[in-house]
């Protein structure tokens, strides 16, 4: 599904340059469940901005699901970003001024289904999520490990190929994020391919597959 090959990205700032990727390669199978773990400054969002088409490399090749990313389009790129990637960040990302239904519903209703159809989605989805009967509270009506499942329950309900999450954990106390972890691994049981990007060892040890970046450069499986 993710093919990376020797994908390179330098920053220049005034004279320096700081090669946050080295000649990475990474690949990630259809129903895999793989962590990358790093300390700060690593590269981890460096990768994660690749791997979700937010940015290109200076160098390497990318494809996913067959898709050459380096030779597409702006227009491409937010089609493949909205249509096969479910994006989960450390800090929910949610809409303040919308109850749970509508921040899932949000993104159906952007690729143009009517806000009924879209609502009975969100419906589906927030149950999936073990949110039901939460659907009215706005964000600040929900403790962090539920507004997480939210911004879980809103990327799955584009059904997309892979997700990637950016330290889902990082903004939840251990407990919170041991579930969140949890439901991610159950998701991944019913299929669903995950890239899980954290600095943290314990967080990282839980997926099936676990690299490490260090200085820009992955390294092979721990354990
Ligand atoms: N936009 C940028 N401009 C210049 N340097 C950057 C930029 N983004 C990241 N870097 C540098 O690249 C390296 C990797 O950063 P990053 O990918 O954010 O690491 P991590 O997410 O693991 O903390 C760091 O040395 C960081 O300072
Ligand atoms: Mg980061």
């Amino acid at each position: 599904m993710i093919h990376m090959k020797e994908i390179s990205k330098t920053y220049v700032m005034g004279d320096t340059e700081i090669k946050a990727l080295d000649n990475i390669s990474f690949n990630v199978e259809k129903g895999e469940f793989v962590s990358i773990v790093g300390p700060s400054g690593s590269g981890k969002s460096t990768l994660m901005n690749i791997l979700g088409c937010l940015d290109v490399p200076d160098k390497g090749e990318y494809l996913l699901s067959g898709i050459d990313i380096n030779n597409s389009t702006d227009r491409q790129l937010a089609y493949i970003r909205n249509h096969k990637i479910g994006f989960v960040f450390q800090n929910f990302n949610l809409l303040s001024k919308l109850n749970a239904l509508e921040n899932v519903a949000i993104p159906l209703m952007y690729r143009g289904l009517s806000a009924k159809k879209s609502k009975q989605l969100a419906y589906q989805y927030l149950e999936k999520v073990g949110l039901s009967g939460r659907e009215k509270h706005t964000p600040r009506e929900l403790s962090g490990g539920q507004q997480q499942r939210v911004a879980i329950a809103r990327a799955l309900v584009c059904e997309p190929e892979i997700i990637l999450a950016d330290e889902p954990t990082g903004a939840l106390d251990q407990k919170t994020g041991r579930e969140t972890i949890d439901l991610l691994k159950e998701l991944n049981r019913k299929g669903q391919t995950i890239v899980l990007i954290t600095h943290d060892p314990t967080v990282a040890k839980q997926a099936e597959r676990c690299v490490s970046i260090v200085d820009g450069k992955l390294s092979d499986e721990l354990r």
